[in-house]
């Protein structure tokens, strides 16, 4: 009779006898919020979907109040409040964190994978700050970390850049990876109202958080782009590293003046590679002009989507559902179905397209550095030769003009829009603090990327 590890190289928890039936995976789940009880509804009916999904028990699952309500029914002796009991228990072969938030869902995982069980988690805040770590740990117990559900929702990315993207040399990753930013965008689009209404009513709906911080200051997004360019690009990221600008300042006007150059407004986050001649990865999220013609251009309201571009690929775009508890379950449950396929496939060695062994960081190219094309209004005095003026402090730095357009007026104050070429983003800057100090300037009152 010969008896084999089960489980990966290191934590030889499981042994299972060859020929013999496999005998199921045990979940410990914590968490059974949005997310937590989408996927409990999702396991329970199982029926049509993969079968390998009838070989997974709901063994644990760990809330905080065993009051609460609960869209789910699951037996008494399921649901505990004592969350490091689950990842202390032997029988366990998955921890699902659901929980979110930095702490204890970090000591959690880590002890979990101290105690030679996967992990599939959809936390981006944990991991896009303590993925090292966590991934160092999992490394080194031969366990893997499933993250699907941590980037736009139920869309499949991360695997796809893992497994099937990763044979491309990737040149740009670009994503609407916020539903909540999204939606306000597009109804201030759609409907020409200003920011502080928009999020008012999308927080009276339920779109937007009551502290909407790391949704409308692009901290969300900065979490989902340091994880994707970091599959993407083969390097850790340093989270601090991720330029961040948030929607706060983008008001209606330049909604208007997008709409009238040909452009929509998305808060997009970028990570691109400079190319050959310029070692190191510019990533970044910004409320961007994007080109009406462009495919992130028709996103939406809460969709998310994400595209790729590298070579010899071309362009592949991925679009859903960012969040909610059926999409973000199913993200989720796809990764708990790649660990059961890979515990059953009953194989002593890691899967090398499931695990992730990034050792190295990404050298990340300073925003100062960054070529990009610009949108600025000004707001003018009523000069003579004020847009002679302007093009010669953006000449002075080789900014060269795409488009000026003056068409508005605030007040006695006229309004002067530029589109520049691309151009290195400290020399862009140099020129405005130039143009800032002319007799003739009353206010720089907004600047964007373009696309
Ligand atoms: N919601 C989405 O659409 C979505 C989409 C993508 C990713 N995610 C990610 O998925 C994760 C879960 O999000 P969610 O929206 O499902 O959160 P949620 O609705 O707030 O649920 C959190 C769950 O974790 C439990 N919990 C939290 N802290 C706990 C603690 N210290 N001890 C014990 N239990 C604790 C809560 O218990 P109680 O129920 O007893 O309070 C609750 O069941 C987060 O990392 C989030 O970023 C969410």
């Amino acid at each position: 009779m010969v008896v084999k590890a089960l489980t990966t190289q290191h934590s030889a928890l499981k042994i299972q006898i060859w020929g013999a039936k496999f005998v199921g995976v045990k979940l410990g789940i914590l968490g059974l919020g949005t997310v937590g009880t989408g996927t409990v509804q999702l396991l329970q009916d199982a029926v049509g979907r993969n079968p390998l999904l009838q070989e997974v028990e709901i063994y644990r699952v760990g809330v905080r109040s065993l009051d609460k309500p609960r869209d789910v029914k699951l037996p008494q002796s399921v649901v505990t409040t004592d969350l490091a009991a689950i990842v202390n228990d032997p029988a366990v072969d998955i921890v699902v964190e659901l929980m979110g938030g930095l702490e204890p869902a970090r000591s959690l995982i880590l002890q979990a994978i101290k105690n030679g069980k996967h992990i599939v988690t959809a936390n981006k805040a944990a991991i896009a700050r303590f993925g090292a770590e966590i991934f160092n740990a999992a490394n080194e117990a031969g366990v893997y970390v499933m993250l699907e559900a941590a980037v736009g929702g139920g869309i499949p990315v991360i695997q796809p850049l893992k497994q099937a993207l990763s044979v491309n040399r990737i040149h740009t990753v670009t994503g609407i990876v916020n539903g909540t930013t999204n939606y306000i965008l597009t109804r201030m689009q759609t409907e020409g109202s200003d920011f502080g209404d928009v999020l008012a009513d999308a927080q009276r709906l339920g779109y937007a958080e009551a502290d909407p911080t790391a949704d409308i200051d692009g901290l969300d997004a900065a979490d989902k782009i340091a994880i994707l360019a970091s599959l993407g690009f083969g390097g850790r990221i340093h989270l601090e590293d991720v330029y961040c600008e948030g929607i706060r300042q983008v008001s209606k006007t330049d909604i208007t003046y997008a709409e009238k150059l040909g452009f929509v407004i998305k808060l997009l986050a970028i990570a691109k590679s400079q190319g050959n001649n310029h070692p190191g990865l510019s990533v970044r999220v910004h409320p961007t002009f994007v080109p009406k013609s462009h495919p992130l251009a028709s996103i939406n309201g809460v969709y998310n989507a994400i595209l790729v571009e590298g070579e010899p690929i071309g362009q592949v775009m991925f679009f859903g559902p960012g969040a909610g508890a059926g999409a973000t379950a199913s993200a989720v449950t796809s990764d708990i179905l790649s660990l059961v396929a890979a515990l059953e496939s009953n194989t002593a060695v890691p899967n090398p397209l499931l695990t992730c062994r990034h050792e190295d960081y990404c050298q990340i190219t300073p925003v100062s550095q960054l070529l990009t094309r610009f949108y600025a209004r000004f707001l003018t005095k009523d000069h003579p030769g004020v847009i002679g003026k302007l093009g010669t402090c953006f000449g002075n730095y080789g900014v060269s003009l795409e488009s000026v357009v003056q068409t508005g007026f605030q007040g006695a104050l006229a309004e002067i829009v530029v589109v520049t070429h691309d151009v290195k983003e400290g020399d862009f800057r140099q020129a405005l603090d130039e143009i800032r100090h002319l007799e003739a300037i009353d206010s720089i009152a907004s600047i964007l990327r373009v696309l």
